[in-house]
């Protein structure tokens, strides 16, 4: 589909070829200035930290088409399933190898009953969901946690803090954790069989799930509430200040975070649990930011129908997702110096109006293209580069949701271009995130001044931090069994119709051999559907030859490129 506004290459400013050509001096390559447009300098001597492996992880919801029909089929279904779970979700699944699954919500999980959903299923109560719908409860906590044995993920469950009392949450850890069989008791009395662990065992699972990763409430200062940090923080010690774990380890408990770069939400929640001294049950704050569009032409802007103007805004306003993470993590500071609270991206991804649902009745699935493409390159470099904050972050949703990476109607089903990107940056999983400086010409973002969306979770804070978008971004990372000589360095080039030939350095090393992937296509609206599931889809980038241990690489327009990259 061409755009809707004739392309134009951006023109390069005069002030940001000068910034870039002093960046170039400054590393001492100008030489070369002539054949690159850009440059990046690696510096492996520069950690940041071990990347996470659960910052790729995951989230589903009963809402829409996410649980039933997404993930949850029946076993009854011709559609190929183990166990009632759809086989391709769980195919997927692994072959991002996700880290963690998180559920039952998002907004669901303030209104959801976990007991409602396990027992034999023919007595399961129907009950209302928080998204209009009748839930039959035919996916509950044991179809939840077959799904991860499934892919050989974490779960991550968020505990219900509006509508069910604290005794709830902790009979919820009970019956999860509690170990199988005769347990101590007591010095003097004789073992008993723990009931909550007794229950599990009848509903088929004797061993217990072991589940460490638990969202205290979900948004609680909207869906969830509508608290103020000071009220949250009350709940939170109630629900928090006894709770069984039964692991090795103390459970890893997580408060809710702001909306977007709200830092007053956290710098007085942290100021109201740190007002008590028993704080010890805190191990991570939650932040969801979504990315709207401004409503420049269409309401927060359309999955499918944008022009060029709409395309930057919308990287631009995915970018500052770096803002939100350090803005936060400084606000946090202030009465956790030594940063031993990690920030818990639950939920990100770029949400748009209504339009290009799979059908009415999957509320909030939308249509996913190279864009979406280009925003999560963007989000998780941005990720990596802050592998010293960021310990978990769950794409918002994985099937038929806001940013998925699949999208499913009864057989039909497809990968989207950012399940693509999820697989292109395995090589940075659990590799050791060093420092890296891009120089490249910037781009001014058209609808900066457009005003800031309303809901969505998207807020923003101030409109200056959407005035630029950097021409190429990207991260770098060492693998740490390659001997200090394998590196993968991930790289973004928004720029709709303009290649960047870029040279690659790396401070105090040579590279000797590269090779890599990309993701591009002919049209940033390309995107995959049922009919055409292998229309955008990566290739292998051409790499040239390094010449005098640096590299002269041509990043496509509008693409995602990861090189992995050989030292001598
Ligand atoms: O992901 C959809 C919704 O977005 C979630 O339920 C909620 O947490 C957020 O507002």
């Amino acid at each position: 589909m061409p755009l809707s506004q004739p392309t134009r290459r951006f023109f390069l400013k005069a002030s940001t070829l000068a910034a870039a050509a002093t960046a170039l001096r400054g590393t001492g390559t100008l030489a070369q200035a002539t054949e690159a447009e850009a440059h990046i300098e690696i510096l492996p001597g520069e950690p940041i930290a071990t990347i996470s492996p659960e910052v790729y992880s995951h989230f589903i919801e009963h809402l829409g088409g996410v649980i039933y029909d997404g993930v949850w089929v029946g076993e009854d279904s011709k559609i190929p399933n183990q166990n009632g779970i759809r086989k391709a979700f769980i195919d997927t699944m692994r072959a991002v190898r996700a880290p963690v699954l998180r559920w039952p919500g998002g907004c669901f999980a303030d209104s959801y009953d976990w007991r409602d959903g396990i027992g034999p299923r023919d007595r399961r109560p129907a009950r209302a969901g928080f998204w209009n719908q009748q839930d039959s409860n035919q996916y509950g906590l044991h179809e939840f946690m077959r799904t991860c044995r499934a892919i050989g993920c974490k779960p991550y469950l968020a505990a219900n803090v509006r509508t069910l009392p604290a005794r709830d949450f902790y009979q919820f850890v009970e019956y999860c954790n509690a170990p199988a069989g005769d347990v101590p008791s007591n010095s003097s009395a004789p073992a008993v069989h723990n009931g909550f662990a007794a229950q599990r065992a009848a509903n088929g699972d004797s061993a217990p799930f072991s589940v460490d990763l638990w969202g205290v409430g979900n948004e609680s200062w909207g869906c969830g509430g509508n608290m103020t940090p000071e009220e949250y923080a009350a709940e939170y010690r109630r629900f928090t200040a006894w709770t069984p774990s039964y692991g090795k380890e103390p459970l890893r408990l997580v408060a809710v975070g702001p909306n977007g770069d709200d830092v007053d939400w956290t710098s007085r929640l942290f100021r109201a649990l740190h007002a008590n001294p028993e704080r010890r049950h805190l191990w991570g704050l939650s932040v969801h930011y979504y990315t709207s569009g401004s409503p420049s032409k269409f309401a927060a802007g359309d999955a499918l129908q944008f022009n060029e103007a709409d395309f930057y805004d919308l990287l631009t306003r995915g970018s500052i997702m770096e803002r939100v993470i350090t803005d936060h993590w400084n606000a946090m500071g202030a009465t956790d110096a030594n940063h031993s609270i990690k920030l818990v991206v639950d939920e990100w991804g770029a949400w748009y109006g209504k339009g290009t649902e799979l059908a009415p009745q999957y509320n909030l699935s939308q249509q996913s293209t190279m864009r979406d493409a280009l925003l999560t390159g963007i989000t998780l470099d941005i990720f990596q580069r802050h592998a010293d904050k960021v310990a978990v972050a769950n794409v918002a949703q994985s099937i038929n949701c806001i940013h998925s990476l699949m999208l499913a109607q009864e057989d039909k089903f497809t990968v989207t271009p950012t399940f693509h990107v999820f697989q292109m940056y395995l090589p940075h999983r659990g590799a050791q995130a060093v420092r890296a400086e891009f120089a490249a010409p910037t781009i001014t973002n058209p609808l900066a001044n457009a005003p800031i969306p309303v809901g969505g979770n998207s807020y923003i804070g101030s409109l200056d931090a959407v005035k630029t978008l950097a021409g190429l971004s990207g991260s770098a990372s060492l693998a740490i069994n390659g001997g200090g000589k394998q590196l993968t360095l991930s790289v973004v080039n928004p720029h709709i119709d303009r290649t960047i030939t870029t040279e690659v350095t790396v401070r105090g090393a040579s590279i000797s051999s590269v090779k890599g992937v990309v993701l591009a296509s002919r049209d940033v609206h390309d995107h995959n559907d049922f009919t055409h599931p292998n229309a955008v889809k990566p290739t292998s980038a051409t790499t040239a030859q390094p010449t005098g241990g640096r590299l002269l690489h041509t990043f496509p327009a509008a693409s995602v490129t990861t090189l992995q990259i050989t030292l001598s």
